[in-house]
């Protein structure tokens, strides 16, 4: 009996799959097809993959070609599917060609020719429009925007925004992107915004965009009151437009799977929660000299609040802050402190004090530590009181990371996603009341 394997992620099933399969079919007397899960797409940068693995199973499933389906988990797999399973054949399409040869000496690698003029992603593009999306502003986070953008399918940067022309210019210029000064121009071009601007900006331009019926992405912090926080949120809702504020690590897959760890009870009941970010910056930058709305906790809260409300919740009964200032007041160190009913949490962030970048979660039968960066989580670790107990999981995290955030950011607007889980609106209202609180306290803003 010849045996033949191919792999695939086979999404919104089309001819070229269907063809790809029969061929397949027709090597030998076996088939064996490995579909690829949606972390795994992930991590290999195949953002965007709109059926489920159940849905993909199946309509694999109804071409009655494949003998046996088997879930493709991680690279390097084929490598041991091909021995587990006594493979004489794999295939896969002509735009592979070559990838594969290093599976030569354990069998035959077939490359069929790839049919013409049809894809996943041609189908993902084609059903549903490319969103133009327009960046507001043309700082350090604004440029990164652009090249990770260019990997999530469906999307395009239209242009930028920025009322100083000349730096809206330089940045469309190096990008090749149009640059607008006038704002009702802008808006006319774009179906989506990214707002990359400074922090105080942002709820003024946040309500413009949506007032032009715009979908939005903003920055952390979104803004820096409650109110404004709850008010563009319910017009969001209103209007039907999506609105989603960018804290990556909220949109990485690592971070996401420490979360599922966490929350699992593998560590039991958890009680302390520690996060700490610490970044030195120059003290001429922006965010040292902004009198009003720089400083460490302004810049670097988010990251470090948000496992803590993801794991312990909105709720807290106590928060306390402790800042080393400088002679402005702007804080270069600040420890948030926060009590719960049942746990306690310190959030630890500094611009002007290094300190070591680390998530801790410790519960009641072992604890979770990841090190910096945690913010982009790749690996974690969890400890038991046995210390000869170690498990280890790791996860992949692309480039800046913002690509997940495009990802998610476009998968709400197309409504293949609309669940906020990932960061919740409650969530974001939370932390912009937690910063106005430490706004009142530290600068009587
Ligand atoms: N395939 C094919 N002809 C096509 C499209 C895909 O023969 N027009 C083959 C691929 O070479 C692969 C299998 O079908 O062996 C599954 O490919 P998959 O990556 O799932 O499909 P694509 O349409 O190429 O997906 P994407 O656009 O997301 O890369």
């Amino acid at each position: 009996m010849t045996k033949v394997i191919t792999y695939g992620t086979y999404d919104l099933f089309h001819e070229g799959h269907y063809r790809l399969l029969q061929r397949a079919k027709q090597l030998g007397d076996y088939l064996i097809v490995g579909i690829t899960t949606e972390e795994y797409d992930r991590t290999r940068g195949k953002l965007n993959v709109i059926d489920s693995l159940m849905t993909r199973i199946e309509n694999v499933k109804k071409t009655g070609f494949a003998d046996e389906i088997i879930i493709e988990e991680a690279a390097g797999q084929k490598f041991r599917d091909i021995q587990k399973y006594k493979i004489d054949i794999f295939t896969v399409g002509s735009d592979w060609t070559g990838q594969f040869d290093y599976l030569k000496d354990y069998c035959q690698v077939i490359y069929l020719e790839r049919t013409k003029n049809i894809s996943s992603t041609m189908l993902r593009t084609q059903n549903k429009r490319i969103q133009r999306i327009g960046v507001i502003g043309t700082g350090r986070i604004a440029e990164r925007f652009i090249p990770e953008a260019k990997l999530v399918s469906g999307v395009s940067t239209q242009g930028v925004y920025n009322p100083h022309h000349e730096s809206a210019a330089r940045f469309a210029k190096k990008w090749e992107i149009n640059a607008y000064r006038n704002s009702e121009e802008f808006y006319a071009a774009v179906d989506a915004v990214y707002v990359a601007s400074p922090h105080e900006t942002h709820y003024g331009y946040v309500k413009s965009a949506l007032e032009h019926g715009k979908h939005v992405f903003c920055e952390k912090p979104m803004v820096l009151k409650m109110a404004q926080a709850e008010e563009l949120f319910s017009y969001a809702k209103a209007q039907n437009l999506i609105l989603m504020e960018g804290i990556k690590t909220a949109y990485c897959p690592g971070f996401a799977n420490l979360l599922g760890i966490a929350c699992s009870g593998i560590v039991g009941n958890i009680r302390n929660i520690e996060t700490c970010f610490t970044k030195l910056e120059d003290l001429e930058s922006r965010e040292l000299t902004n009198i009003k709305y720089g400083g460490s906790f302004t810049e670097l809260g988010s990251y470090v609040m948000l496992p803590i409300l993801k794991l312990f919740g909105k709720d807290y009964e106590q928060l306390q802050f402790h800042s080393i200032n400088d002679k402005n007041g702007i804080d270069l160190f600040t420890k948030a402190s926060f009590q719960y009913p049942n746990g306690i949490a310190t959030a630890t962030c500094g611009l002007g004090v290094k300190s070591e970048g680390r998530l801790l979660i410790a519960g009641t039968k072992g604890y979770i530590v990841s090190e910096a960066p945690w913010w982009k989580t790749t690996y974690f670790e969890v400890h038991y009181e046995d210390p000869g107990k170690v498990e280890k999981f790791s996860d992949r995290f692309l480039g800046e990371g913002l690509r997940y955030e495009i990802s998610d950011f476009l998968s709400m607007i197309n409504g293949s996603n609309k669940n906020d889980f990932k960061l919740t609106r409650g969530e974001s209202v939370t932390m912009a009341g937690i910063m106005e609180t430490f706004l009142k306290e530290h600068r009587n803003l």
